[in-house]
């Protein structure tokens, strides 16, 4: 343990974090294991990104990295360099540091919330990456507080690094409870393994947590801070979830 970065957090904190991991962990380990969310596909596109683009040594930062164990079978076989994951939740990192272990990179890990790490990263002007990514993490914050960490992401990258998002992601036409409803239907038809108390924790967190915005809200946030263009790479059958790729 004593090798992941503790970042200001009092201990009942950190008892919070625990409690509630433990609880959501089993679930969000049947969503993956039965590809709820479309995690394969989306990781294979995410995969293919990282082996085309980046031709030589790489450096990248993950924000909310969980278990890391997707993006550790999505770097095998890239030219990353080093990675730093950080995540709020303790037990999640420890699991992390096992699963980057099948890959070739120096590693590191700090716990801690991803906004004020960030924030004191591009304070500091010392560290730069080639990748930023963010996987089903950024949707909790209100659209002030994305627009605001996003923009504290753009000095965080090499000259042409890669801001990379996964994320749930609203259609053009809808509003937030249009979007909830719509998610909601497809969870109660598609996630037929879940128990009753397990949908009810499904759909209370994704009612009072999951704050998705349009494309083209992130399209707008990123001429705002300057990113040269994103790419969709990918999205769902569903138009739930995105792979999205800002320029630096
Ligand atoms: C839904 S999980 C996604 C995990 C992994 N990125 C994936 O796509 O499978 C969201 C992760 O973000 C972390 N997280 C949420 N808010 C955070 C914050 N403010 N700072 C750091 N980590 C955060 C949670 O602890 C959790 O591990």
């Amino acid at each position: 343990m004593s090798d992941i970065a503790l970042f200001n957090q009092t201990e009942d904190e950190l008892g919070r974090v625990k409690e509630c991991f433990n609880q959501q962990w089993k679930i969000y380990q049947k969503v993956l294991n039965n590809n709820y969310m479309g995690h394969r596909e989306i990781y294979s596109h995410l995969h293919e990104l990282l082996v085309n683009y980046f031709q030589k040594p790489f450096t990248m930062l993950e924000l909310g990295c969980g278990d890391a164990s997707l993006t550790s079978q999505a770097l095998l076989n890239t030219h990353i360099a080093s990675y730093k994951g950080i995540d709020l939740s303790i037990p999640a990192l420890e699991i992390a540091k096992q699963n980057i272990t099948i890959v070739q990179c120096n590693a590191t890990f700090t716990q801690g919330d991803f906004c004020e790490l960030v924030a004191e990263l591009a304070q500091s002007q010392q560290n730069t990456f080639d990748a930023i990514f963010m996987s089903f993490a950024l949707h909790h914050l209100h659209l002030e507080q994305k627009d605001r960490f996003i923009g504290q992401l753009k000095p965080l990258l090499t000259s042409d690094g890669v801001f990379i998002l996964i994320d749930i992601v609203r259609q053009k036409e809808e509003d937030r409870e249009t979007y909830i409803k719509r998610c909601l239907e497809g969870v109660q038809k598609h996630w037929s393994l879940l128990t009753s108390e397990e949908y009810l924790m499904v759909e209370n967190h994704i009612t009072s947590s999951d704050f998705p915005e349009t494309q083209s809200t992130f399209q707008e946030i990123s001429q705002k801070h300057g990113f040269t263009r994103i790419d969709c790479l990918y999205h769902d059958p569903l138009n739930i979830t995105q792979l999205l790729c800002f320029h630096n």
